[in-house]
């Protein structure tokens, strides 16, 4: 039985639709011109349904569809229901980099919720950035709200071998390359690599993003990890849609599931998945919009032990499909349970406890035991030096060991076209100790901290054998990527960083074990190249880049506009109606 602390005339939507006065008249004569009756809305939750879909974006294509089916599930459990679209980040198409529109898309579900007659909203994303922006703007509303997680797409597959999104095309492009397999071959695998409705379906950024956000407390138990091709999808997205009706009537809102254990399960979440380094930009920026504090450090101390058990790739070997065979994120969750704080409030209206009990693992080998864990701990890790003084992320679990601890001369590129444009230069002056340093990747340099960290192997040293190498870069990776990757080098080279004054032939060394990223050049050497250093002009003069280069914060504060943060002052006030 729900506990109802709101009765209809608490609601927020009563404000526009229960009053006698003039503009309320505007209010029910206009939604009475969509063929609604009276009876549809009055006295119940308004529910904002906050849809991603779009044919820009081919993660998304079956949201048009669910969103149909939690709306059935609103209208059952005595909700109003109102779509609302909001602007797609489709991760294979958007340029410079959807992580530019994270922002804009949180902004957007914000004002959304705050300028229309909501109580309540469902939130539909599941492409990388997606769920990300919902709930930032979500949770700087702070009304009651839940995910309804987009879902992975089937196994790829190709002449009977399992094909994972992105990192099997990083391996076969580079095998291309090497001569190991024909363009015919590369080219017979567009058919095979996508071949249902629904995100990547390694762990990569869009499956750590959702498993994230279950553990975070903002799925129904179990909702991260149904393929979205699964008819299970269409019904837990029914079951969201019944669930924000009673979480409107319970006033169970985001700021009542945030908490500093909420986010510490999470974190754990994220590295017993072995999953995305994205994922610590997106929970940096959920928790400063909620207020709660958490820093880099706090990420390098949970990963130092939790196990990496989820047996999934680019860390492991199997899929997301594999994975909800296994038993999916309650059977992980549950796994993890020692280092969980299972009191923590989710939407279910219970506990993280309450909703893994009796979860069960059915493939041992994809959820693993504790002590069969891919790697013991730290499947992420943060290293600082005089390179990144305020921080840098590796992910060592899908990094050569050999490359743990490191040091090499630096080979550096200016930017990205720099890069690209040497890269396979035959006379390009690399070996396998090489450490290959990319400039301008940063939040302001990219623009937009594009996914550019795992910078091609040189196409010379693949031929011989070469496959992994030490990178280092202000930019991020791509949840699906591997290698020995330092990435977020912060500050950022745009913004004169330490990373700006690196040049060809400095010795860079790397220590995951000390957490050290360091450059052995001398204080006196880099004060003078730092008198002549030169910032390169931010290139926006307009427009929403112009906004972004103003405001947008270093990936240690995760990224996010100074002024949208829970401390950037005063609440925005509820609009006059
Ligand atoms: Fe959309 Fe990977 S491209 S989830
Ligand atoms: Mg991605």
């Amino acid at each position: 039985m729900t506990m109802r602390r709101k009765t209809a005339e608490t609601l927020r939507s009563y404000r526009w639709y229960g009053v006698q006065d003039l503009r309320a008249f505007g209010h029910r004569s206009r939604t009475k011109q969509m063929g609604f009756a009276r009876q549809d809305w009055a006295g119940k939750p308004v529910i904002g349904v906050i849809n991603t879909w779009s044919e820009a974006n081919p993660c998304h294509v079956h949201l048009r569809q669910r969103a149909e089916e939690v709306k059935r599930g609103i209208w059952q459990a005595g909700g109003f229901p109102l779509e609302m679209p909001a602007m797609s980040l489709g991760e294979p198409m958007m340029k410079p980099t959807t992580m530019m529109y994270r922002n804009l898309l949180a902004m957007e579900t914000e004002e959304l919720l705050r300028a229309n007659p909501i109580d309540g909203a469902v939130l539909l994303g599941g492409c990388d950035k997606n769920i990300p922006g919902l709930l930032m703007g979500a949770i700087s509303m702070n009304l009651p709200a839940i995910v309804v997680p987009a879902g992975p797409m089937l196994r790829g597959n190709w002449r009977g071998k399992t094909l994972g999104s992105g990192s099997d095309v990083w391996k076969y492009w580079a095998e291309m390359k090497a001569g190991g397999i024909s363009e015919a071959d590369w080219d017979e695998m567009e058919d095979g690599i996508a071949r249902s409705f629904g995100t990547c379906m390694v762990m990569g950024t869009a499956a750590t993003m959702m498993s994230v956000t279950e553990a975070l407390g903002f799925t129904l138990p179990g909702a991260s990890s149904i393929p979205a091709a699964d008819s299970g999808h269409a019904r837990m997205a029914t079951e969201s849609g019944r669930r924000i009706v009673d979480m409107v009537w319970e006033d169970l809102k985001p700021s009542d599931i945030l908490s500093p254990a909420a986010f510490d399960n999470a974190i754990r979440a994220l590295m017993g998945l072995g999953g995305s380094t994205n994922g610590i930009v997106h929970l940096l920026a959920w928790a400063g919009r909620a207020g709660v504090p958490l820093d880099l450090e706090r990420f390098d101390r949970l990963a130092r032990d939790t196990p990496l058990i989820a047996n999934i790739r680019p860390a492991g070997q199997h899929l997301m499909e594999d994975f909800f065979y296994a038993g999916g994120m309650r059977a992980f969750l549950a796994k993890l349970a020692p280092l969980l704080t299972l009191s923590a409030p989710t939407v279910s209206g219970k506990t993280l406890g309450d909703d893994i009990a009796g979860a069960e693992t059915f493939l041992p080998e994809i959820i693993l035991d504790a002590d069969k864990a891919l790697k013991a701990d730290g499947s992420l890790a943060v290293l600082k030096g005089n390179l990144a003084p305020d921080g840098a992320v590796i992910k060592p679990a899908a990094a050569d060991p050999r490359l743990h601890r490191h040091v090499g001369p630096a080979l550096v590129f200016d930017d990205y076209n720099d890069m690209a444009a040497r890269i396979d230069d035959p006379a390009l002056d690399v070996t396998a100790d090489t450490v290959l340093v990319l400039k301008q990747a940063g939040p302001l340099g990219g623009p937009g901290m594009p996914e550019w960290g795992m910078l091609p192997i040189p196409q010379k040293l693949l031929k011989q054998g070469v496959r992994d190498m030490v990178r280092i870069s202000d930019g991020r990776m791509s949840g699906t990527s591997y290698g020995a990757c330092v990435l977020h080098v912060t500050p950022e080279s745009h913004v004169g960083g330490p990373l700006a004054l690196v040049r060809t032939g400095d010795l860079i060394a790397l220590d995951v074990e000390k957490r050290s990223l360091d450059m052995q050049v001398s204080d006196a050497e880099l004060a003078r190249r730092r008198a002549a250093w030169k910032a390169r002009p931010v290139i926006y003069e307009r427009g929403y880049g112009w906004l972004f280069a103003r405001h947008v914060q270093q990936a240690d504060k995760g990224c996010d506009f100074d002024f949208l943060r829970r401390d950037a002052g005063a609440p925005v006030p509820e609009p006059e109606i």
